[in-house]
């Protein structure tokens, strides 16, 4: 039999081991979302889905990576049925890039394996993902929102190019083609 003693001090014990498991829990979010920059997307800008293509920051010749005055990089996409544009995004490596994602259409989402980009494209908001890529190379970004039969089929190729190899033409757009 166990007396009130024994069931009190078990009822303690228990608690610990849940303290302690919540505190595990908390702190690992904490320390992720501090040192590797994973946190839920929380930009809030609106942006009119059907004049996308007439005027503003997203029309099509506004598309793709730009550097900024501090040597930041801003990409502007596009999601759409059954894509993003551009189809090939060329970035630099070790250089923050800003990620600035609107969908034309239905609701849409992305990630880059390897990094911290990974967040819905809602129409009628601007998603916007902050993030460095290390290391040079092709990155799958496909569409992780189910949006239609194309879904499978969305899919661009983030080209991550050594910073000295990241060179605009005159137009300032820098070449990137998909093989095959
Ligand atoms: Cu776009 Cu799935």
């Amino acid at each position: 039999m166990m007396n009130e003693q024994d069931i009190l001090r078990t009822e303690l014990r228990w608690g610990a081991v849940v303290a302690a498991a919540v505190g595990l829990i908390v702190a690992v979010i904490v320390v992720s979302s501090a040192s590797m920059l994973l946190h839920p997307p929380s930009n809030a800008e609106i942006i009119d889905p059907a004049t996308l293509h007439i005027g503003g920051e997203f029309v099509e010749a506004n598309l793709g990576a730009v550097e900024n005055p501090d040597g930041s990089v801003t990409a502007r996409l596009i999601a759409t049925q059954f894509a993003f544009v551009p189809r090939c995004l060329p970035v630099p490596a070790n250089t923050p890039v800003t990620l600035r994602i609107t969908s034309s259409d239905v609701v849409h989402g992305f990630i880059i394996a390897g990094t911290n980009a990974n967040t819905m494209v809602v129409p009628g908001y601007v998603s916007q993902v902050k993030t460095t890529f290390r290391t040079p190379g092709d990155y799958l970004m496909p569409c992780h929102e189910y949006c239609g039969l194309g879904h499978s089929e969305m899919w661009s190729i983030v080209r991550v190019l050594p910073k000295e190899s990241w060179k605009a033409d005159a137009e300032g757009r820098v070449a990137c083609e998909i093989p095959g």
